[in-house]
C-alpha cells in the first residue's frame, strides 16, 4: 500500500523534503499547497495559502491524503496538525501545544530554566518602562528579541544601550513586529560558531541529524543585513561526536523529557539552533519543523527512506529505526533577489536549470520561484537553493558555485564564501 502525501510549504525546505520523498517506494502521488516553480515539477500544486488551516484539511479530505506533512512554523503554531486530525488526516509536525517551543521564546526560556538547558541568560518584559530602567544595569552588547513568530526578524544584536532602548520601544511601544513584539525576551550576547542539530522524535526516542551550519546574513564576511539563511552546509567542522554525545545529553533529550513533563509531548523534527561558547554549547533557539535551507543539505546525505522514518515517527516506534548519513559533503548557495532581505522584484526569468542541473552532483531546490507557460520566474526573495555534494568541502564548494555560473535571472545575488567559515 503505497501512501500518497500533501506537502505543506512552497520553499526550498519543502522541495527537498518532496525530492526526497519520490525517492521511497513507500510514496505514491505527491501533491503540495501552494508549492513553487520547481517543486510543480515533482508534485501537482494546489493554490492554497499555507496558513488557510480550513482550506487544507478541505484539500487533504478531497485528495484522501494518507499523510499530511506540515513544512513552516506558522501553520503548525496555529494548530495545523491538530485541525488534520480531527478531521482524521493524519498530519507529520507537533501539535499547537508542542509547536510553541518555537512559537514563543518566553515559553522556551522558562522551559529551559527550569529543566536546566544550557542558554543565555534573560529576561522577559512587556512594559516598556520596567524594561528600559532593567536595560540601564546591564553589559552591552545585548539581544532584543520579538517573543513571538517574526520570519527571522525579530532578533536585534544591539551594541550600545541606545540601540537596545530603540529596539525595546519599536517592540514594545510602536509594534514593530506586531503582536509577536508585544513581549520582549532580553538576552544575554553569547559568542561563538553556530550549529544546527535537526532531530527527529515521536516523544520517547530522539535520533539527531547529520550536523550543519546557516549563515544568516545578506552579504560575505556575515556582513549586511539577517535573512532567512543564504547558504548551509553539512556536516558542521566544530561539531565534533564527543560535543554531540554531550549535546544529547544535556541538551536533547532533556528538552523531549521536558516537553512530556509540561503535557506537550513533541512528535516531529525538532531544530537546535546552538551557539557553541566558550562555556560549551548553549541553546540559541528552537524550532518546531525542519530548517531552511538546513534542509536542503540534510536530506541530500540522508540514506535512509525519509516515507519510513516519519511513519515511524509518527507510529511511536521510532526506535526501530538507525539513521545513516552519506560521508559526502554537501553545501547549498542561495542565489536571491536583488535587495532582499528588504524590498526587491519579481518576475524575472530565470534561464540555465537544465544545465545546472545535469552536472555532476548538484540539485537546484526552488525556494521563490513559479512557472507560466513553460518559464521559471523569480517569485521571492530567495530564489533558489543550488545545492551541490562532493567528497569534501572543496569539491562540493567548487561544484555548487560552478552550478550557479550557469544560472541567471536579472540582479541576482549571492554568498561566494559558503562552506568557508
Ligand atoms: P534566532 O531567530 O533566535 O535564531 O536569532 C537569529 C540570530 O541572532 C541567531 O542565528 C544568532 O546569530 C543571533 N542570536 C540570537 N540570540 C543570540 C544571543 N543570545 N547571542 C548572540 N547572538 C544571538
Ligand atoms: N535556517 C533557519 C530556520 O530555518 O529558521
Amino acid at each position: 500500500m503505497k501512501m500518497n502525501v500533501l506537502v505543506v510549504g512552497g520553499g526550498g525546505r519543502e522541495h527537498a523534503i518532496i525530492w526526497k520523498l519520490k525517492q521511497s517506494p513507500l510514496v505514491g502521488k505527491l501533491w503540495c499547497a501552494p508549492g513553487n516553480g520547481g517543486i510543480a515539477q515533482m508534485a501537482e500544486c494546489f493554490p492554497v495559502d499555507t496558513m488557510d488551516i480550513g482550506g487544507m484539511v478541505a484539500l487533504a479530505l478531497k485528495l484522501a491524503a494518507d499523510l499530511v506533512v506540515v513544512g513552516p512554523d506558522d501553520p503548525l503554531a496555529a494548530g495545523m496538525v491538530d485541525a488534520l486530525e480531527a478531521a482524521g488526516v493524519r498530519a507529520f509536525g507537533p501539535n499547537r501545544a508542542a509547536a510553541i517551543l518555537e512559537a514563543s521564546k518566553s515559553f522556551s526560556k522558562d522551559l529551559m530554566l527550569r529543566y536546566g538547558i544550557p542558554t543565555a541568560a534573560c529576561a522577559v518584559f512587556e512594559d516598556s518602562g520596567v524594561a528600559l530602567d532593567w536595560l540601564k544595569n546591564q553589559k552591552m552588547p545585548i539581544v532584543v528579541k520579538a517573543d513571538g513568530l517574526a520570519l527571522g526578524k525579530g532578533v536585534l544584536i544591539c551594541a550600545t544601550l541606545e540601540e537596545a532602548e530603540a529596539a525595546v520601544r519599536g517592540m514594545l511601544d510602536e509594534g514593530r513586529f506586531g503582536r509577536a513584539g508585544l513581549r520582549v525576551v532580553i538576552e544575554e550576547c553569547l559568542t561563538g560558531p553556530e550549529v544546527t542539530v535537526l532531530a527527529f522524535t515521536d516523544g520517547r526516542t530522539l535520533l539527531p541529524m547529520a550536523s550543519s551550519q546557516d549563515h544568516k546574513r545578506a552579504l560575505d564576511q556575515d556582513a549586511g543585513l539577517n535573512t532567512g539563511g543564504m547558504g548551509t552546509f553539512s556536516p558542521s567542522r566544530v561539531y565534533t561526536p564527543e560535543m554531540a554525545a554531550w549535546c544529547t545529553d544535556h541538551i536533547y533529550l532533556p528538552t523531549v523529557e521536558a516537553m512530556n513533563r509540561e503535557r506537550r509531548p513533541f512528535k516531529g523534527v525538532l531544530y537546535f539552533g546552538l551557539m557553541i561558547t566558550p562555556e560549551g554549547p548553549k541553546v540559541i533557539e528552537y524550532n518546531a519543523r525542519f530548517g531552511d535551507p538546513e534542509t536542503q543539505v540534510i536530506l541530500p546525505r540522508m540514506e535512509n527512506d525519509l516515507m519510513e522514518v516519519m511513519l515511524a515517527v509518527l507510529e511511536e516506534r521510532l526506535g526501530e529505526i538507525i539513521l545513516a548519513w552519506k560521508p559526502d559533503t554537501a553545501v547549498c548557495v542561495v542565489m536571491a533577489s536583488g535587495g532582499y532581505p528588504e524590498a526587491y522584484r519579481k518576475g524575472h526569468p530565470v534561464s540555465g536549470l537544465e544545465e545546472a542541473e545535469s552536472m555532476e552532483g548538484i540539485t537546484v531546490f526552488h525556494a521563490g520561484t513559479k512557472a507560466e507557460n513553460g518559464q521559471i520566474l523569480t517569485n521571492g526573495g530567495r530564489v533558489l537553493g543550488v545545492t551541490a555534494t562532493g567528497a569534501d568541502m572543496d569539491e562540493a564548494r567548487a561544484r555548487a558555485y560552478a552550478g550557479i555560473e550557469r544560472i541567471a535571472f536579472q540582479d541576482a545575488h549571492w554568498r561566494r564564501d559558503i562552506g568557508i567559515k
